[in-house]
């Protein structure tokens, strides 16, 4: 092992969070306005939380507002299992949007500015899949800071945690987590500006790293979204669920795959193909533009590969439209005023007078490290970590199942946070935890030994080269549709990307500020977290949600179960399945029983 790679420092705190996006600041927050004086200390991988993922978000929260006569949680809780393709846990689906109402306030009420109408109401606006009267009209149940809710969010938290008392570290990997006998006594940090390794010892630890987008060469996820958390946790020997679901958002912009919000279509928007026919009435004749991503997402990958694509000149890229020509100028200056500016940015583009260039993007990971409904993590089909929790995209409870409709991923980053904060809270108060966790005798071991092969010399491979390889196979054997042929090669060459990866010796060597370091880690994560998602998909022989295979086109109820997978050793995967819970169709509570069975999916 290389000499100069130590533990440098120990600190304690009540509260290690791992990642410092939406899900976690809001966590932070109902920690220390229950339990004020709690330490807390969020770790995250970008420059300062304000740059995490969730500052990207735009189109809004789904929540229906108790006063709104037209529409019931009951219709949201039936649109997110349908839109799951029935493989959400039902437990979670009513825990999540009985408590959406309550989480909108608390964010208004805590500075977020909400767009509002007319009448000095919050605005609210539809997104694909969110119906009333269970599928038979549009829901207008969205609630938005115009285009850029996810900066609101992230501001409103930002400000509670900071005025509460909680240290952040930013540029800090989390690279392992200390579990002893069943029990999580915190993580190790590499924290780059200090080039140095820290031990946490954490009364409870929070893992909220966000989504794995980058291993698709086309995503609307930023350049740190690397699959952290999925791949801490099979390196700590425990289980990822689901990771074969993908999600594709139809409209990315083409080229960067930057997010053109489905507010678009919510607002009026239309999708074209190049002879201008507004195609999603083939696919899905009631919703049309307004069916569930995925369903939008391989009509407009199968219109291409029928010919109905237009060859985008500077990126060489197929695509559809979307026209929003149409849309008032209030619409677009006011409802949408960042997607013009990308649009005139990125394509050079104005969408007042031109149609506009999209194609799918990769944009959510639906799966991920398993927890309960409490966000207590999951080690096998039985048994929970003490003291570890998960939340928000890198976590799958599951709310989202194989498809998540638009705007539940903030609404689940908001409403989990609160709910997991005052897990935490019980927790720290129980007084069998103890205030003085033992120090384990050899924690970080893994990572020292990690960092080391990295820094050794040997090989010819460059890592860059590598990634950039893998994001080429994974978009092109498995993206929207998936074969057992593409995805065994996938598998293949996957294995053959890892062993060039361990090949592929550093420039730079040095521990402080090491760009190349964080990104050759980033890469054994990606790697780990692709190779999951391929198997995984090969094993899934049916269709569900965003999780399409062309050789099993229909769902099949032989699959009617969560897939959990662990991964000690690079390529060789432990399967494992949890049950779906039905709880709102055995439990007989709502007045459409029969909709919360496996019911068919259409549009
Ligand atoms: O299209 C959007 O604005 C994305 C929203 C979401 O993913 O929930």
């Amino acid at each position: 092992m290389n000499q100069s790679l130590k533990i440098a420092d120990t600190v304690r705190c009540d509260v290690l969070i791992i990642g410092g996006g939406g899900a976690g600041l809001r966590c932070a927050a109902e920690i220390l306005e229950r339990r004020p004086g709690t330490s807390i200390i969020a770790a995250t991988k970008v420059s300062h939380v304000q740059k995490s993922h969730t500052t990207t978000a735009q189109g809004g929260v789904a929540a229906v507002d108790p006063r709104d006569t037209s529409d019931s949680n009951e219709f949201h809780m039936f649109d997110t299992w349908k839109g799951s393709d029935c493989m959400a846990d039902q437990v979670v689906i009513k825990q999540v949007i009985d408590s959406a109402w309550e989480q909108i306030l608390w964010l208004e009420n805590h500075g977020m500015h909400f767009s509002r109408d007319e009448n000095g109401r919050l605005a609210r606006r539809t997104f694909g899949g969110h119906t009333i009267n269970y599928g038979k009209g549009i829901a207008y149940r969205v609630k938005f800071e115009a285009d850029r809710t996810g900066k609101g969010i992230m501001d409103t938290g930002w400000w509670e945690t900071l005025k509460a008392g909680t240290t952040y570290l930013g540029q800090t990997l989390a690279t392992e987590l200390i579990i002893e006998d069943g029990r999580c006594l915190g993580a190790v940090l590499y924290e780059a500006k200090k080039g140095q390794f820290t031990v946490v010892l954490a009364r409870a630890t929070i893992v909220t790293t966000g989504g794995l987008g980058q291993i698709y060469q086309v995503t609307s996820n930023c350049r740190g979204n690397t699959g952290d958390g999925p791949a801490l946790a099979l390196q700590a020997g425990l289980p990822v669920m689901d990771l074969e679901a993908v999600q594709f958002h139809p409209t990315g912009i083409v080229g960067p795959g930057i997010l053109a919000s489905e507010a678009l279509r919510g607002e009026g928007g239309i999708l074209r193909n190049k002879d201008g026919e507004a195609f999603m009435e083939r696919y899905a004749p009631t919703n049309k533009d307004l069916a569930p991503r995925d369903i939008v997402s391989r009509a407009i990958e199968t219109e291409i590969r029928e010919g109905r694509g237009v060859l985008n000149p500077d990126h060489n890229i197929w695509h559809v439209w979307i026209d929003i020509r149409h849309l008032p100028d209030y619409v677009h200056d006011v409802k949408l005023p960042e997607i013009s500016g990308f649009f005139k940015k990125f394509v050079n583009i104005d969408p007042k007078k031109e149609l506009a260039p999209v194609r799918p993007t990769c944009h959510y990971q639906m799966g991920g490290i398993p927890t309960d409904r409490w966000g207590r993590v999951q080690s096998d089909q039985e048994t929970y970590v003490h003291g570890l929790y998960a939340i928000g995209e890198c976590a799958a409870a599951s709310l989202h199942g194989f498809n998540r409709l638009g705007t539940n991923s903030l609404l689940e980053l908001i409403t989990m946070g609160r709910i997991v904060g005052e897990k935490v809270v019980e927790w720290l108060g129980d007084s069998e935890q103890g205030r003085d966790l033992k120090h384990p005798p050899d924690p970080g071991a893994k990572s020292l030994e990690r960092f080391s092969a990295y820094l050794e010399p040997g090989g010819d491979q460059k890592a860059g080269q590598v990634r950039e390889e893998m994001r080429a196979l994974m978009t092109e054997k498995v993206g929207v549709f998936r074969t057992g042929e593409g995805l065994s090669q996938a598998i293949e060459g996957l294995k053959e990307l890892k062993s060039r990866a361990d090949k592929s010796p550093l420039v730079q060597r040095g521990l402080v500020m090491n760009q190349e370091l964080m990104e050759r880690f980033e890469l054994d994560n990606l790697l780990a977290v692709a190779m999951i998602i391929a198997q995984g998909a090969l094993e899934r022989k049916e269709s569900r949600g965003g999780h399409f295979r062309e050789d099993y086109p229909v769902r099949s109820d032989e699959f009617n179960y969560h897939t959990l997978a662990w991964m000690e050793e690079f390529g060789e995967v432990t399967w494992g399945r949890r049950p779906i819970d039905r709880c709102l169709f055995e439990e007989k509570t709502c007045q459409y029983v029969e909709g919360f069975d496996f019911i068919e999916r259409k549009y």
